[in-house]
């Protein structure tokens, strides 16, 4: 078997893979910003993508596929050569669901001290268990997959632990791991038992270089390596000394892919939905948002601020619609399926409350359809984007990109994103929905010259860094 010089590691791989009614393997585009990032940077010839399986239909494609890699079984993955690990389903549930979804990225994103979250007890260590087992699967298969001397990037929380295990294995690699979600500051990081939260920095300290999207996340990441590790931070070089190791701590933003992203929005299928958008629509000022339905991207006070923008501008009755495209995300994990039931509830409500004959105020969608989110991009004048918290969020970059006619972004300010687009976006603190129902209303009013040149400076800033680039810089760090 051949050994790659470059190894991505990743629990979502680019592509999917469903079963059709007549038994076929279908398969489409991974979503979420990690593969949307990585996906043109890692389409290299001497690049392998590790990442696991998450369905059935995911594990009958990789068992299908010869020593692992898919690319040799025949399926399109971009380009890319992927080998999906076929991990116990019952270890991935627990790995992926537990512990990855239901607690370290509720913990980043500061969404844990709920009341119906489960306390840390015999439980969780066994999910705890699950983890570092996914984690050493992972391994193992970088191990394998790897030649001397490799460079390897490991990818976001649910792989913290892989760096440190490659490390004790394999000295010659080099090894890079990146976080695409924020960080939490140390108050909050302590709410994970001690030793699990030390456990998870020593792991990711194991490789030589870490990343992160903002400032905002590699800070409070070297603040929670002194505090937990009492790890010395030299903050002019942001360095970490761990264990007589140096490791760099830096920041890559993430940016849109413009040419990739042109080139898709330019195929007949996004026309042919910017057209029937267009006739569903008539010429009314649109509001678009796309998300996965997701606790973090704040969608149910994005459609409470469309409510109270409609209450207080009549004016607009009519001739505005909400275009919000929930696609759907973890419904393993319980919350996410309450939170999908209330941005359905209040949905119902706001075409309740305006709704005419004549008139839909907001168009909810909630089956993925990518095709359909680039069309609504073009189309859009104004774009929401109101996370309470996320590491980048391409969306608020990828729509300037493709807008037709310029469009005014309504941005908060707790996105990765705002380092960079703040200028010239209209930034909202995202619990703010009254303040975020007035932005709304003052992008819909801006006049388009204004609108068309804030549009321009924001995709000029969105695409500075290619993923190409960003991930080529990243190598180069590694040497
Ligand atoms: C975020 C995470 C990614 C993840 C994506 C989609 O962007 O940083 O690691 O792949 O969300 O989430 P999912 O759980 O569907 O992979």
């Amino acid at each position: 078997m051949d050994k790659a010089q470059i190894l991505v590691a990743s629990n979502r791989g680019p592509v999917s893979f469903s079963i059709d009614d007549d038994g076929a393997l279908r398969h489409r585009r991974g979503g979420g910003g990690l593969v949307s990032g990585l996906s043109s940077a890692a389409a290299q010839a001497d690049t392998l993508w590790v990442c696991a399986a998450l369905s059935d239909a995911d594990r009958q494609a990789a068992s299908r596929a010869p020593e692992g890699r898919l690319d040799r079984a025949g399926f399109d993955v971009g380009g890319t050569s992927v080998r999906m690990l076929d991990i116990p389903p019952a270890t991935f549930a627990n790995a992926y669901t537990s512990v990855a979804n239901s607690t370290l990225w509720f913990v980043h994103h500061m969404l844990y001290d709920t009341p119906n979250k489960p306390g840390f007890g015999a439980e969780f260590r066994a999910e705890w268990a699950d983890y570092r087992a996914y984690n050493t699967a992972f391994a193992e298969g970088l191990l394998t997959g790897s030649a001397d001397n490799a460079r390897v990037a490991v990818q976001d929380y649910h792989l913290a632990l892989v760096p440190r295990m490659l490390r004790g294995r394999r000295p010659d690699l080099r090894i890079s791991h990146f976080s695409h979600t924020p960080w939490a500051p140390p108050e909050y990081f302590r709410m994970l038992p001690t030793d699990i939260a030390r456990e998870l920095l020593e792991g990711m300290l194991g490789a030589d270089r870490l990343g992160f999207l903002s400032r905002r996340w590699a800070d409070a990441f070297l603040r929670c390596c002194e505090t937990f590790l009492r790890a010395d931070v030299d903050w002019d070089k942001r360095t970490v000394e761990y264990g007589s190791r140096v490791i760099g701590v830096a920041v890559y933003p993430l940016g849109a892919d413009a040419e990739g992203l042109r080139e898709r929005a330019a195929a007949d299928d996004v026309a042919e939905r910017r057209a029937a958008l267009r006739e569903r629509v008539g010429d009314r000022r649109l509001i678009v948002r796309v998300d996965r339905t997701e606790l973090s991207k704040n969608i149910v006070r994005g459609l409470e601020a469309y409510r109270e923008m409609l209450r207080d501008h009549p004016e607009w009755h009519g001739r505005v619609t909400h275009l919000a495209f929930a696609y759907p995300s973890r419904g393993d994990v319980p919350e996410y399926r309450e939170y999908t039931e209330s941005v359905l509830r209040v949905a119902k409500e706001i075409n309740e409350e305006f709704g005419t004959d004549s008139w839909t105020p907001l168009i909810l969608e909630v089956n993925d359809d990518y095709p359909r989110s680039l069309a609504a991009y073009r189309l859009a004048d104004v774009l929401l984007v109101n996370p309470i918290r996320d590491g980048m969020n391409l969306v608020a970059k990828e729509g300037p990109v493709l807008s037709d006619d310029g469009c005014a972004l309504v941005l908060s300010t707790e996105a990765g994103a705002a380092d960079e687009l703040g200028a010239h976006a209209l930034l909202v603190n995202p619990y703010d929905v009254s303040e975020t129902a007035r932005a709304l209303h003052t992008a819909l009013e801006m006049p388009a010259e204004e609108r068309r040149e804030r549009s321009a400076h924001l995709a000029e800033q969105a695409t500075a860094v290619s993923p190409q680039r960003w991930f080529g810089d990243q190598l180069r760090a590694l040497g």
